[in-house]
């Protein structure tokens, strides 16, 4: 593997994003609206293999104290290669004064509890479609 990690949002391919996004069921949006999240993220990561992307996230924050983690996905063929952990790792780097949260899907708790994330006890959420999410598994 050629790899590579870029923290910026300049020529990326947002219909391989969009594309990653919905093969994980993680989102349905169009790559335009991928671009615009990512670009108004605090910090991005997006991992190559040569001149192929093969995994992403980003952070929100407000830059002193607090900050979000969303969109960490790696493409289907690379799991199991430490590229997820990759991924987080450089994200809290860029945000390493904050707090930081995130929410995920219910399978993959356990993959955030290994990388040192502890269940939030007062999470809550403002969901737009509670209904599904509820039935999904995120909320009460
Ligand atoms: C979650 C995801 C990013 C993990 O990526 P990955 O590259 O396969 O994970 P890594 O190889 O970096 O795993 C890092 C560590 O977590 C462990 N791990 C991976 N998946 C795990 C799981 N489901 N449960 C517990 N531990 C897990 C690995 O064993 C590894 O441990 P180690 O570092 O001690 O050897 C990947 O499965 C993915 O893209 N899933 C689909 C998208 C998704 O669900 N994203 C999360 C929603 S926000």
């Amino acid at each position: 593997m050629e790899l590579s990690i870029h923290n910026n949002c300049q020529g990326r391919d947002w219909g391989r994003v969009a594309q990653i996004m919905s093969h994980f069921g993680l989102s349905g949006a169009p790559p335009e609206d991928h671009k615009r999240a990512f670009e108004n993220s605090y910090a991005v990561t997006f991992l190559y293999d040569g001149e192929i992307l093969i995994g992403f996230g980003r952070a929100i924050s407000d830059g002193v104290g607090q900050a979000a983690i969303y969109n960490i996905a790696v493409a289907p063929e690379y799991h199991g290669q430490g590229l997820g952990r990759l991924i987080i790792e450089d994200l809290l780097k860029h945000v390493s004064h904050c707090n930081v949260v995130l929410y995920t899907h219910p399978d993959k708790v356990e993959f955030y509890k290994h990388l040192g994330f502890r269940r939030m006890k007062t999470g809550m959420a403002l969901y737009r479609d509670p209904d599904m999410l509820q039935e999904m598994g995120f909320i009460e």
